[in-house]
């Protein structure tokens, strides 16, 4: 298995000695090489707190993140860079992730030339452009000089995007990475990522309180409610026969993609 939660629990001690938080109550659930899987539920439901903890930036309280066979807390040194490399976050607001004053080739260019992916100046400026293309933000040499408030936001989430695939990952947690866009805007962002998906074998655990926006990408959906996985499966049964009353209830909450306009475009 490629990335894998067996059983993981994270409990905050309550803030102002209020009680403890049970953020996430075992969860378990797999990502295999490529794989789209889906993590919804509603703001508070512990999303966030659980992408932290596969991407190991948050220590469990019980349980283990395992990436390919290998649990987060018996990795080396180089395992655990490999692994750094390896799974990439994207997270929400595009505007506070991205330094306002540097430029997109500062921005993908200084993480390429960190992980030793490009060394050089003629190197890392090759390999920007090439991810700036993969992205669709094109011609790429009209990108490389901009600041962050010169892009709207679709090309902003794009160019987080392109700064995690110049590390060449094999997953990508995005969490709630679309959930500021306009509609139009998020369809092509998603697009994009299907595509990225197809073209480099990427996986991705998408994150997001809007269980309708991931009906076109989804393979695999995990439906979070109150720190626990109540329910899971494809998207098939997902959005075709759910169980859980709460399932169905975000399934009744408005669509807020339109399918047709689900062309990559780079607004
Ligand atoms: N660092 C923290 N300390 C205490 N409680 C936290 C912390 N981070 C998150 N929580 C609590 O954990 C629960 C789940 O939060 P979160 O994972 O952010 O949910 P979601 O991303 O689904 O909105 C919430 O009740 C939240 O207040
Ligand atoms: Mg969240």
């Amino acid at each position: 298995m490629l990335l894998e939660a067996t059983g993981v629990e994270k409990t905050f001690r309550g803030r102002r000695g209020g009680k403890p938080v049970r953020a996430v109550v075992d969860a378990t659930l797999q990502v295999r090489p490529g794989d789209f899987v889906a993590i919804v539920g509603e703001s508070g439901s512990g999303k966030s707190t659980l992408a932290r903890l596969l991407l190991g930036l948050l220590p469990a309280t019980n349980g283990t993140v395992a990436f390919d066979g290998v649990p987060l807390g018996q990795m080396g040194t180089a395992q655990r860079r490999a692994f750094r490399r390896s799974v990439q976050a994207v997270l929400q607001d595009p505007a506070g992730s991205l330094n306002p004053r540097k430029k997109v080739a500062t921005l993908i260019g200084e993480v390429a030339a960190l992980h030793d992916v490009a060394r050089g100046r003629d190197a890392v400026r090759d390999k920007v452009l090439e991810v700036l293309e993969l992205v669709g933000l094109t011609p790429a040499e009209q990108f490389l000089d901009r600041f962050p408030h010169e892009l709207s936001g679709g090309q902003r989430q794009r160019v987080l995007l392109a700064r995690a695939i110049v590390l060449d990952p094999r997953i990508i947690v995005a969490d709630e990475a679309v959930s500021a866009l306009d509609a139009s805007v998020k369809a092509g962002v998603l697009a994009l990522m299907d595509d990225l998906r197809r073209r480099l074998g990427v996986g991705y655990v998408f994150i997001t309180h809007d269980l309708p926006v991931v009906k076109k990408v989804a393979e695999h959906v995990y439906v979070m409610k109150s720190g626990e996985i109540v329910e899971e499966g494809t998207k098939d049964t997902i959005f075709g026969n759910p169980e859980h009353p709460y399932t169905r209830a975000l399934l009744a909450a408005a669509p807020t993609l339109t399918t047709s306009s689900a062309e990559p475009t780079t607004t």
